[in-house]
């Protein structure tokens, strides 16, 4: 699995800078997950750093040779930018970007970044005094109004024991921006809905009707799409999911409410993809009170609204790709939905199978669509959510 994992970064060059914040103990991960996604990893590291963590690990978890003096290499600062598709600055220190912003090279990294030509991603990491500085802040201001691309930083505890805006961004954020920055292009401005998760439909107020569906996939999907230059909206019944940075996120819990957030954001959308696992019946009435259990209980249940075949009513009917959970190999019956609905593809999964179905990051999935069907290996939900992707482009060409 780790290794149809590793072609999301592939081939890529990251530089990764590492200036002197506590925060800076956190990079060797940084550097493994980066490595795990297939990219190769350069770390350019300043003295200051060099307190927080040790080039050995560094050198260890990058497999390469870590850099850190403008003498010990001839070039080095012209040689590593050139080579880098992209740098990353983790943690950045109020320092280094000030340095950045004036244009100061006096150390490695900071020459670096002056050589560079191409993208940079700065984790700004320090106390929430030096970050809110005005003169700081139109550092700040500057690089970012050059193009550099900023995550974080968070409000929370800082290392000087205060609380407060200046936490480095968690490393799984980072990663993603990265994968952001790389990604191909293909799908900029179109606006694109995805649906994830279960629904809850309540009975009363303290039970309710749902399904095992964690909105792995769905999740996967809207980021993939989101890193691949779309207008994402991700609609999502409840999840213990972390909500995706850079895209619109509605919460919903009942089928009702997801039809209703689908309808309202449909009309701007070239793409629908329904991934959530939407409850098919609720409760035909609601108990204001928690129903005791001594009393004579029917649940009766209803039909709820079929969110697919509400849309394809619409006069500009978008792309639809839905998905097809299935206990068995039941393709057919994923064909039969696809057809019934109206969708332009539909993803089918089996999710009896060891690796594929409820709140594991893999899945195994067959997409079908009216020009065949392409079946997939055992791989991770993202490489699923870009091949879903990639056949949808190849369709709609
Ligand atoms: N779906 C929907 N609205 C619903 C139920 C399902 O839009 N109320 C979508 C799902 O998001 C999925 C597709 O329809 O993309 C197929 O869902 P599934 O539950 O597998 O199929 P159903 O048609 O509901 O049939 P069954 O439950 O009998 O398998």
């Amino acid at each position: 699995m780790r290794k149809k994992e590793r072609i999301l970064l592939k081939n890529k060059s990251v530089l990764l800078g590492i200036s002197g914040g506590v925060a800076a103990y956190k990079t060797v991960d940084l550097v493994r997950r980066l490595k795990d996604k297939g990219a190769s990893v350069v770390v350019v590291i300043t003295e200051a750093a060099k307190n927080f963590v040790t080039p050995l690990s560094l050198e260890v978890a990058s497999q390469n040779r870590v850099y850190s003096s403008l003498f010990e290499e001839p070039m080095a600062h012209i040689k590593l930018p050139v080579a880098a598709d992209l740098v990353v600055i983790a943690p950045a220190t109020a320092n280094i970007i000030s340095k950045f912003a004036n244009g100061i090279a006096d150390d490695l990294l900071s020459t670096c970044l002056l050589s560079y030509k191409g993208k940079v991603i700065i984790a700004p990491s320090m106390n929430w005094r030096m970050y809110e500085n005005p003169v700081f802040q139109e550092n700040l201001g500057k690089i970012l109004s050059l193009g550099v691309m900023q995550v974080g930083p968070e409000k929370g505890d800082l290392a000087c024991g205060e609380e407060g805006m200046g936490r480095m961004a968690d490393i799984s954020d980072i990663v993603e921006t990265v994968k952001g920055a790389l990604s191909r292009k293909d799908l900029v401005d179109e606006n694109i809905v995805v649906t994830a998760g279960p629904t809850r439909e309540h009975l009363d107020p303290v039970r309710f009707i749902s399904n095992r569906s964690s909105g792995k996939m769905g999740f996967s999907l809207a980021r993939a799409a989101r890193d691949r230059g779309a207008n994402v909206t991700l609609i999502s019944g409840p999840s213990q999911l972390k909500k995706p940075v850079g895209l619109t996120f509605i919460q919903v819990e009942t089928a009702g409410e997801m039809l209703d957030a689908v309808k309202e954001k449909i009309n701007d959308a070239k793409v629908l993809i329904m991934s959530a696992a939407v409850s098919d019946f609720t409760p035909v009435e609601k108990s204001k009170t928690k129903v005791e259990k001594d009393e004579k209980f029917t649940l009766k249940l209803r039909r709820t609204d079929d969110i697919i075949s509400e849309v394809i009513k619409s006069k500009r009917k978008p792309f639809i790709i839905g998905f097809a959970a299935e206990t068995g190999k039941n393709i057919n019956r994923a064909v039969e939905k696809m057809k019934k609905k109206k969708m332009d593809m539909i993803v089918f999964n089996d999710v009896t199978e060891p690796g594929s179905g409820f709140d594991v990051d893999t899945n195994r999935v067959v997409i079908i669509d009216k020009k065949g069907r392409t079946r997939l290996g055992l791989m991770s939900k993202d490489s699923v959510a870009e091949a879903v992707l990639d056949r949808m482009m190849k369709i709609r060409a």
